[in-house]
């Protein structure tokens, strides 16, 4: 499997400028967190930090991801995004504020199985999101579909082969060419094999970051 930068990826299909600059996520993301605080006034930033990512540490995306999904996000200028596998909100967040920094009027479309998903978002990037829980992805995405599509696919939900084919088999159809697919636990051989296998006519890659799980990447040609 082919590893390319977030700059090759963001250079050779989302056509950024040269000046293009990278934002940090993180701090977008964080110092909305910090302003919901209570004790906000009192508690740097970057203990607040240390304190979600303590409560958050398991099963959320690696700091290199949080940024790679931000970028790409708003490097597409999507205004729909989906997501399987919402879990505390914390990918889902990064993606809302990546909307949020394009100014249109774009969402996060964000399914999870678990009915109480999605807690950890920022109150104020709620109305970038639509959250949509307590059944499998694979029963509530056709319905979402019906109004709309996305241009950005954050899989995050199953990790076994054929959960993330039944996933791929759902939304890759309505999918135009340019649109890309995201794959968190891409280091999961039964989650490339099912990229490849669905993915007939996508260039698929893992993007190169420090995340140990890897996140994954097929654009649609
Ligand atoms: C690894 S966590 C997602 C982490 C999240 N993307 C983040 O970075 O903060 C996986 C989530 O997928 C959800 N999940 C598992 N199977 C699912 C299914 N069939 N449909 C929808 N959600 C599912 C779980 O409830 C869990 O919250």
């Amino acid at each position: 499997m082919e590893v390319i930068s977030l700059h090759h990826l963001l250079k050779t299909h989302c056509h950024i400028p040269d000046d293009f600059t990278y934002l940090s996520a993180i701090d977008a993301v964080d110092v909305i967190r910090q302003r919901e605080y209570w004790l906000r006034q009192f508690i740097p930033l970057k203990v607040i930090r240390n304190i979600i990512r303590g409560l958050a540490r398991s099963n959320t995306v690696h700091p290199d991801t949080a940024q790679a999904l931000y970028n790409i996000c708003r490097a597409i200028k999507t205004d729909c995004v989906f997501e399987t596998g919402t879990y505390w909100g914390y990918s889902t967040a990064y993606l809302a504020a990546a909307l949020e920094d394009i100014g249109n009027s774009g969402k996060v479309y964000t399914f999870d199985l678990y009915s109480h998903a999605g807690k950890y978002i920022p109150k104020n990037l709620r109305s970038r999101v639509e959250l949509h829980r307590g059944q499998p992805s694979t029963e509530m995405m056709p319905k979402v579909l019906e109004k709309v599509v996305p241009d950005l696919f954050f899989q995050d939900s199953l990790h076994d082969y054929e959960g993330v084919k039944s996933e791929l088999e759902i939304v890759a159809p309505y999918l135009k060419p340019g649109a890309i697919i995201l794959f968190h636990d891409f280091v999961e051989p039964n989650v490339q094999r099912a990229a490849i296998d669905v993915l007939q006519n996508y260039a698929i890659y893992v993007i190169d970051t420090q995340d140990p799980q890897q996140l994954g990447c097929a654009v649609k040609i």
